[in-house]
């Protein structure tokens, strides 16, 4: 059977309806950033907005065929024999496809529609819910028995080896396994997971899309994690002991100073320091200190601008602009970083009119409309059979 012509693809989608629909949540991240790969502690959630996914076999060996609404764009390959697109997005859903094969699953034919409203490269993951929404119908529509762990790696790796990004587990952690109304603190040493009640009194999260877009494959982010990566080894060479970076301290760190450049000693500084807040943040929202929890993440920001450089002047100008408002405890860039969003925890009652004000600053200053998106916690994937 030949791959159906280009121009065909819409009309094939015309009255499709799945055997299996997927809700694939972004995530949102409270702090511990760029800890994730650096065997850190992370505290994110999914959140309610999400990519939609319908699927059915189609009969076909090797013949797929996806449509994504959102891009009115489409494409098919040949399971037996795909390489590397030159679009992005097409990338998550063959690296999916590579890894559950690369496990010795077997997959036939199959259709997929997509329908995102997850906006791109805003820092809340819509690469990792497009890689685990996927794997996760594959699993259901194949009867492939991957436990949820199994498609958090493969879509992880699907990432770091097909897109070429070499992310950490906490997006596709996050959007696998949160539970509705809670955060989840991540050990992303030894992925044991606690869940935190997710109860802000009067407070919203609030997401602010600086409308600046990132793309981490370009470079940045890998240059961080090598960095991160060449000041460990250092730190091997002079302690037996360490392993990971959670074998290091800060005290341990500054004894090291003389032996790494400047940058490495920024980096881990942060990474220790961010590792300690994600811990204390757990403290400070068990007991209810909402004010307490909104400094660390304050002080997450600042290391992320001054110490790991992955903020960038819009994101800086979002956080100034909360500072002198007592209505907002907590606010800070949130993922990767040069672009994105900023999340704030902030009383109900004063979005509207902070909404207004904000707007009217950052479209001054930048020439762009700022996005506001207010999430609250949700479940992790959800499978239905239709
Ligand atoms: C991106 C990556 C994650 C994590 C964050 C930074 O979202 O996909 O693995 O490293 O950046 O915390």
């Amino acid at each position: 059977m030949d791959l159906p012509k280009q121009k065909d693809i819409p009309h094939l989608f015309k009255n499709f309806s799945g055997s299996i629909s997927v809700e694939s949540p972004g995530r949102i991240n409270f702090i511990g950033e760029h800890t994730d790969y650096n065997m850190g502690f992370v505290l994110p959630t999914a959140i309610d907005k999400k990519i939609y996914f319908e699927l059915q076999r189609n009969g076909h060996s090797h013949t797929c065929n996806i449509y994504s609404k959102t891009f009115s764009s489409w494409f098919s390959f040949n399971l037996r024999d795909f390489r590397k697109s030159s679009s992005n997005w097409e990338n998550y859903i063959l690296g999916v496809v590579d890894e559950i094969q690369k496990l010795g699953k077997t997959l036939d034919g199959f259709d997929c529609v997509i329908n995102s409203e997850l906006p791109i490269g805003a820092g809340i993951s819509s690469s990792a819910a497009l890689e685990c929404g996927l794997a996760s119908g594959l699993n259901e529509l194949f009867q492939l028995n991957l436990s949820k762990q199994e498609i958090v790696y493969l879509s992880q790796a699907a990432e770091n080896n097909f897109v070429g990004s070499n992310c950490g587990i906490m997006d596709q952690y996050a959007s696998v396994m949160s539970k509705k109304d809670h955060l989840l603190l991540l050990d992303c040493l030894s992925l044991e997971a606690d869940f935190i009640p997710a109860d802000f009194n009067s407070c919203k999260i609030l997401l602010i899309n600086t409308g600046v877009s990132h793309s981490l494959a370009e470079g940045e982010y890998n240059t961080r994690r090598r960095e991160c990566e060449s000041a460990l080894e250092i730190l091997q060479k002079k302690y037996d002991k360490v392993q990971t970076l959670r074998d290091v301290s800060l005290e341990m760190l500054q004894e090291a100073r003389d032996l790494l450049n400047e940058k490495q000693f920024n980096r881990l500084s942060f990474v220790l320091s961010e590792n300690k807040r994600v811990l204390k943040s757990r403290e400070h929202l068990m007991a209810g200190e909402l004010q307490s929890f909104g400094k660390l993440m304050y002080q997450s920001h600042y290391g992320l601008r001054d110490l790991y450089e992955v903020s960038c002047k819009e994101l800086d100008f979002l956080v100034k602009a909360t500072e002198d408002k007592s209505f907002i405890h907590g606010s800070r860039m949130m993922g990767g970083g040069f672009g994105g969003c900023t999340i704030n925890l902030i009383e109900e009652d004063k979005i509207a009119d902070f909404e207004i004000e904000i707007s009217t600053a950052y479209e001054k200053q930048f020439g762009i409309k700022p996005e506001f998106i207010t999430v609250v916690p949700g479940e992790g994937t959800i499978v239905n059979k239709i």
